[in-house]
């Protein structure tokens, strides 16, 4: 048994019911043998300040935990320091005291690409010819996130599709400065238009909610998209969407988006707990029981 550290985390939401982030939790910290726990705060809007006022005094069971809707940004304004990620997105999923000050982190850019590099090796490696190209569906939060690690990672054309146009011209101009840094054209387009570009895909992200179990279908064609493509989805109930099943039907390399749950969930576990816990096939499976 590692050595009790009297230390809890928790998941702040508002609602918090469906969060999956305690199962998680609660499995690394059963593996790791460590006397702490990980639950779920519902806390309303209007409470998030003085749940901070809180934490950061010491008065609460906590050392840290994870933000989701609607709290990333607001985290993100309440804290004392933001590492860049969260800055640049300008929300925050992960926090945590120290020195009585709070810190915040996102950590989403992390587990998409983690995701990627675990169940795709060397899907960013660059091409010899031609500008490696990204069709990014949606331009909610999660693809602020995903298009801030495309540029990372070298991508020099992201195709930006959205029902909504002007919330992708939005996003892509958000990230103006940087893809000039980077060298990275984001061309945002409505759905029909990215249809028809799907050709030029070296990888191919649906960030949006399409496919989800109780949600419409991604209404998107992969017939012309290279065999060499990878395609993704951030949707993980089903497992295998409609957009995934016929990628993997094409040829193409797929993955699912589970993987991005369990890895943006590390660095996290990390900080509170001290121990960089590992994303393994019996952490998935036991997401899966109760998916
Ligand atoms: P998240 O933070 O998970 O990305 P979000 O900010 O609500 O969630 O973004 C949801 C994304 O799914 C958006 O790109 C949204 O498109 P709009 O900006 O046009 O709303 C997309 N989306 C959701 N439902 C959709 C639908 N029925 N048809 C097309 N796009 C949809």
């Amino acid at each position: 048994m590692v050595e009790s550290t009297g230390k809890n985390a928790c998941v702040i939401g508002y609602p918090i019911k469906h969060s999956r982030s305690p199962r998680l939790h609660g499995f690394w910290l059963k593996q790791y043998d460590i006397a702490g726990r990980y639950v779920a705060e519902s806390i309303a809007p209007e409470d998030l300040p003085a749940f901070m006022t809180s934490l950061k005094q010491g008065a609460l069971d906590y050392c840290g935990g994870n933000a989701t809707i609607p709290h990333k940004e607001a985290v993100l304004a309440l804290a004392d320091h933001a590492d860049e990620t969260a800055r640049i997105l300008g929300a925050a999923n992960t926090y945590w005291v120290e020195d009585g000050m709070l810190h915040v982190s996102n950590t989403d850019t992390y587990g998409f690409l983690a995701n990627l590099d675990d169940q795709a090796p060397g899907w960013d490696a660059p091409k010899t010819t031609g500008a490696k190209t990204a069709i990014v569906l949606g331009a909610g939060g999660a693809s602020r996130a995903i298009l801030y690690g495309l540029m990372m990672r070298g991508f020099k054309s992201i195709i930006l599709a959205n029902r909504t146009v002007e919330r992708a011209q939005a996003l892509a101009a958000h990230f103006s400065d940087i893809a000039l840094t980077q060298s990275c054209n984001i061309s945002p387009q409505s759905m029909a238009q990215a249809q028809t570009q799907v050709s030029h895909a070296d990888l191919l992200v649906n960030t949006t909610s399409l496919g989800m179990v109780g949600q419409d279908e991604l209404v998107f064609s992969l017939k012309d998209i290279p065999a060499t493509a990878v395609v993704t989805d951030i949707v993980y109930t089903p497992l295998e969407t409609s957009l995934l099943k016929e990628a993997r039907a094409n040829g193409n390399r797929t993955v699912d988006g589970l993987g991005m749950l369990l890895h943006q969930a590390v660095p996290g576990f990390e900080k509170w707990f001290g121990i960089r816990p590992e994303v393994t096939d019996q952490l998935r499976n036991h997401l899966l029981q109760d998916l």
